[in-house]
């Protein structure tokens, strides 16, 4: 979910429905906002997407106070009723909330069992609570005792009724940031909301709560302490977040991969032309005898990849975990483990909460994500950026392909810092790698008709592939079902044949993946058992390795690279399919591009 607050002299409702517009990446099954004017509260809400609520807010309120929210549902089902902001029964309080109220239930039972309550949603619990407690005391205390007993994660904004002049603001664990204006102060999930007023921003920790007020911002902590903390500028460019001409973000990031890929060497590079790693970083890989990356999503899949750069590179053992599974079904953990969290938004709750336990137990951690100042970023000891620029698009492209570079690069260099001996130039390749991809994101015609072909009707597909292009399957499959609907799988090559392959009909299409030399035939074989059962096959080989009948060729890149050019035409691919089946490419159904819950 995402939230914007503004307190100033503007219009709110505007500046509200354009910052909700660019929140809309973490959720969009519903949103709302609340304005005061002259002691009024006026709240609307839509189910659907900013645009709807933009038809529904009047346009003739006029406020210069007020908060909004764009959600992406966990209790209660999208819907007008479960919309935020929500609002207490007297009406005097409203309020947005992002994150999960874990014991919700014990509260309402112990605080509010008179109290009618409206929606289905943990949030609603909040407000009546403040309302409850302010029968007693003022609204700052009733809000921070309220704070006390909640479990869970959240980031909110509240409105008094009363009082014109506040916001009062909280955060644990859901992130949350106060950008400071001239005239104005303004609160938002993502600087990228408020960019356009204002570059400078001031963080909150979690079980802080902030005093928002036109011309000053208090920050305590629950006891009441105030925390003097300066701002720094957020370097986002308001030009990074436009499509310009594109008709999706997906297809003009996907396009931003070459450019993204020369990035990140120029970023990584010393000035005698060298790749470099900060020192404490490459200290930790060095001292580490095992190494856990964490990750969810496509994150994940680039952390497989990384693992096999790592252990055949630098030659430390790696282990690739998914956060959420981690955090509950710990493994065992080696003497000297390193954490390696990979995150495109920095955001991800799963893996926060893991991290929020390695760093109990006192271990190092390394995050490599895409945006600076992101939660992850500020709580792990090292960061390396992706430096892709914003990705909008809910389906990652430009950051995994960013992620499985920028390992590649940490490997490279921890080989080099152990003296191993690396007997290829990494700068070199990745820069043939950065022209290969132009060549692949040039070649629109043939995934056009690839994806009319394979996947106009179909109803499942399947991936297949040995070592990376096992790896890299699973991401084609995973952005084929995230923006077609079509059930996509990934398998490893030998291992659809145990079970999957009953579900093999006449005409089901096979992705087949081919681009390294030992196991090419091996996979080659895999195909033949599904086409003698009816499946239909589109294979992608690398040049050299092609056969007749073969779908598409890659060019040659350098064998340890070639995940990252692979998976460019699988990206078009799915592009194309789901343009062909009239989905929303760039936010498809029930999906969140960054998911602050667990
Ligand atoms: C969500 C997104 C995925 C993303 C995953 C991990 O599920 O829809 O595209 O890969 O989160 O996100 P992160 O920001 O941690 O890389």
């Amino acid at each position: 979910c995402g939230i914007v607050g503004y307190i100033g002299n503007q219009d709110a409702k505007e500046v509200l429905l354009q910052g909700l517009e660019k929140l809309e990446y973490r959720g969009y099954d519903s949103a709302g906002l609340a304005v005061i004017n002259q002691g009024d509260v006026q709240i609307f809400k839509e189910k659907g997407r900013i645009a709807d609520l933009r038809r529904v807010v009047n346009q003739k309120i006029l406020s210069c106070i007020g908060i909004g929210h764009t959600r992406w549902a966990t209790h209660g089902k999208p819907s007008t009723k479960n919309a935020h902001p929500h609002q207490c029964n007297i009406g005097r309080f409203t309020i947005v909330h992002n994150g999960v109220i874990e014991n919700y239930e014990q509260l309402k039972h112990r605080y509010l069992s008179e109290v009618h309550l409206k929606s289905d949603t943990d949030t609603e619990i909040i407000v009546q609570m403040i309302s409850e407690f302010s029968k007693y005391t003022d609204t700052e205390e009733a809000f921070i005792k309220t704070l006390e007993l909640l479990k869970g994660s959240y980031a909110i904004a509240l409105l008094d009724k009363e009082d014109e002049e506040t916001i009062y603001v909280a955060k644990n664990k859901s992130p949350l940031l106060i950008g400071i204006g001239d005239t104005f102060n303004v609160i938002a999930s993502d600087a990228m909301a408020t960019i356009q007023l204002t570059d400078q921003y001031v963080e909150i920790m979690d079980e802080e709560v902030v005093i928002l007020k036109r011309d000053k911002v208090i920050i305590k902590r629950l006891n009441g302490e105030i925390i003097k903390r300066d701002s720094y500028r957020a370097e986002l460019d308001t030009k990074d977040i436009d499509k310009g001409t594109y008709p999706h973000f997906m297809l003009k990031e996907i396009e931003e991969q070459p450019f993204v890929l020369r990035n990140i060497i120029q970023k990584y590079m010393d000035e005698n032309g060298e790749l470099t790693i900060d020192k404490n970083i490459l200290n930790s890989m060095n001292d580490t005898d095992r190494i856990y990356i964490i990750a969810a999503g496509s994150s994940y899949h680039a952390g497989l990849i990384g693992k096999q750069y790592i252990e055949k590179v630098s030659k430390v053992q790696v282990e690739v975990h998914i956060s959420s599974e981690f955090a509950y079904n710990t493994p065992l953990l080696s003497e000297r483990p390193f954490f390696i969290f990979i995150s495109q938004s920095g955001e991800t709750a799963d893996s926060r909460s893991v991290l929020v336990n390695i760093k109990k137990l006192g271990y190092p951690s390394l995050t490599i994500t895409n945006v600076p100042g992101s939660t992850l970023s500020r709580e792990c000891d090292y960061t390396l950026l992706l430096h892709a620029g914003p990705e909008i698009a809910v389906a990652s492209t430009k950051a995994y392909t960013a992620q499985v570079a920028v390992l590649a690069i940490l490997a490279e260099v921890t080989a080099r810092s152990k003296k191993i001996q690396v007997n290829f130039d990494l700068i070199q390749e990745l820069s043939l790698v950065a022209n290969t991809m132009e060549v692949l994101c040039n070649c629109k015609d043939t995934y056009v008709n690839i994806a009319q072909k394979f996947f106009s009707t179909t109803r499942n597909a399947f991936f297949i592939g040995r070592g990376m292009d096992y790896y890299v399957g699973l991401e084609g499959a995973l952005k084929l079902k995230e923006i077609s609907y079509i059930q996509a799988e990934g398998f490893a090559g030998g291992e659809l044949k145990h079970g999957t392959i009953a579900l093999i009909e006449e005409g089901t299409p096979i992705v087949a993946l081919s681009t390294q030399e030992g196991i090419n035939l091996s996979i080659r074989g895999n195909v033949k058992e599904v086409v003698a059962r009816g499946a239909n096959p589109c294979i992608i080989s690398l040049k050299g390795l092609e056969q007749d009948g073969d779908t598409f060729t890659i060019p040659e890149v350098h064998e340890f690279l070639t995940p990252i050019v692979s998976v460019i035409p699988l990206q078009l691919i799915s592009y194309y399919a789901a343009l062909h089946r009239d989905c929303d490419v760039d936010k498809p159904r029930n999906l969140a591009k960054s998911v602050t819950v667990e």
